[in-house]
């Protein structure tokens, strides 16, 4: 007869194997079904001796212009700067079908990007560049949202994203 403790054994045994699956399956699901990518790493603004990061941000092209500017038919850059505590530009408007390439990064401490109901979900790290493409097919007002904690007014660094 098998004893208690086999009993657990065998029962850890396969709930690990459970665990696994279910992480393969999720990791399968986000990166098929939902298309969701990890934001590239773009490169690095690297300040001069003496410089500030600020001063080397916003001196490096595009983020010398933070904004919206439009590339071809239906394509568009968006240029975000974080900082704290918002977002440069704090307000962009798309029209409906824009195709857009996110190049963000953060004058200061770390920040994050996040766009709920879309996959735009990117961390703005200082000096580090990052891109990530998105298509805004549904017309709305998005809230864009630092999910990653930098300090005390976190929680209040928003902005809005208009697609009309
Ligand atoms: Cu910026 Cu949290």
């Amino acid at each position: 007869m098998e004893t208690l403790a086999g009993k657990l054994e065998k029962g850890y045994i396969w709930l690990s194997v459970i665990v696994l699956v279910a992480f393969i399956a999720a990791i399968t699901y986000s990166s098929v079904v939902l298309a969701i990518v990890v934001p590239g790493n773009d490169g690095q603004i690297v300040p001069k001796p003496g410089e500030t990061l600020f001063a080397a941000v916003t001196r490096t092209k595009p983020f010398d212009q933070p904004g919206v500017r439009q590339t071809g038919p239906g394509t568009y850059d968006v240029v975000i700067l974080g900082q704290a505590w918002m977002f440069n530009p704090g307000a962009i408007e798309l029209p409906v079908g824009a195709e857009v390439t996110f190049l963000g990064t953060s004058i200061d401490i770390d920040h994050g990007l996040y766009i709920p109901g879309t996959t735009v979900n990117i961390m703005l790290l200082p000096g580090q560049i990052a891109k990530q493409k998105y298509r805004f097919t549904r017309p709305g007002e998005y809230r864009m949202i630092c999910h990653e904690y930098c300090g005390m007014l976190h929680h209040q660094m928003t902005g809005t994203l208009t697609v009309k």
